[in-house]
């Protein structure tokens, strides 16, 4: 029997003594696209800093497994190291930091941790310059500061461009259409389901169809209030962009995964 790459058991976190989380349970396995969707403030984002070990909340229950293994006592780094990575809704600037410096320090602080030997300077302009065409990113994304001074839309390229070069097995990424012009959000899907393959998980957190039309999610949920309160296929994504969210506080718990 396969085992799930990622599980989330009961997860309750809190941030300032407010409980946001109230019960999360989501299985991955591997392979899988896992889409979730909800109105604002329904709680996405949180779950995905607290996936990522974010310092600010505090799990108070529950579990989360990656590969089996309980990630709660690790670090931020540490959760990395392991294979997770998440995409920021709003990506961080680091200036004085450029984005080859940071990339090329991340793999290989990952790629010591799995027990692989660094990559020369050579053998990583390489894989960047791969995955800089893979996703259609401009020569001079390479030697800017990290996002400093990026656009919206350049600053969510970037954010995949990591994922690309870091090759995680479980990645989570928070709204990464949004601000995307169409030509961006297809080159990147592209490349997205270039880079999924079927021993990795994927995590998407967005609003709108339109980017599940260009990455299939094997399941869609959708988050309200804390919780998983419907989980379903393309017919739901569908109900929500025409009907909205409403539908599903009057009774519609009874949709959510058991
Ligand atoms: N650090 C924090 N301190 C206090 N409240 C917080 C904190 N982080 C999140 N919240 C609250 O938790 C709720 C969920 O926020 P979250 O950002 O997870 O929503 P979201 O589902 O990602 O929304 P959106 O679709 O707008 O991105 C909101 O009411 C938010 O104000
Ligand atoms: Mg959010």
């Amino acid at each position: 029997m396969t085992l799930p790459l990622l599980a989330i058991r009961d997860l309750h976190a809190q941030a300032h003594e407010k409980e946001i989380l109230h019960g999360v349970n989501l299985t991955i396995f591997p392979g899988e696209i896992h889409a979730i969707m909800g109105p604002n403030g329904a709680g996405k984002s949180t779950l995905s800093k607290v996936l990522a070990g974010h310092p600010t909340y505090t799990v108070t229950g529950g579990d989360i497994l990656l590969n089996g293994q309980s990630l709660l006592a690790l670090s931020p780094e540490d959760r990395a190291r392991q294979g997770l990575f998440l995409s920021f809704q709003n990506p961080i600037e680091v200036p004085g930091v450029s984005n080859v410096k940071f990339l090329h320090a991340a793999v290989n602080a990952i790629r010591k941790a799995r027990g692989e030997e660094r990559l020369d300077e050579e053998s990583f302009q390489k894989l960047l310059a791969e995955k800089m065409a893979l996703l259609g990113c401009r020569p001079d994304f390479a030697t800017r500061d990290v996002n400093a001074g990026f656009s919206g839309g350049e600053k969510k390229r970037n954010e995949v461009l990591q994922m690309a070069v870091l090759d995680p097995v479980m990645a989570i990424l928070d709204e990464t259409d949004s601000g995307l012009d169409i030509d961006a959000m297809k080159v990147i899907a592209n490349g997205v389901n270039t880079i999924m393959t079927n021993d990795k998980g994927l995590l998407l957190i967005t609003h709108y169809q339109r980017l599940l039309n260009f990455i299939s999610p094997t399941v869609v949920h959708v988050m309200m209030e804390g919780r998983i309160v419907a989980t379903g296929g393309a017919d739901l994504v569908k109900r929500l962009e025409a009907e909205g969210y409403d539908w599903l506080q009057q009774g519609g718990i009874s949709h959510a995964q058991p």
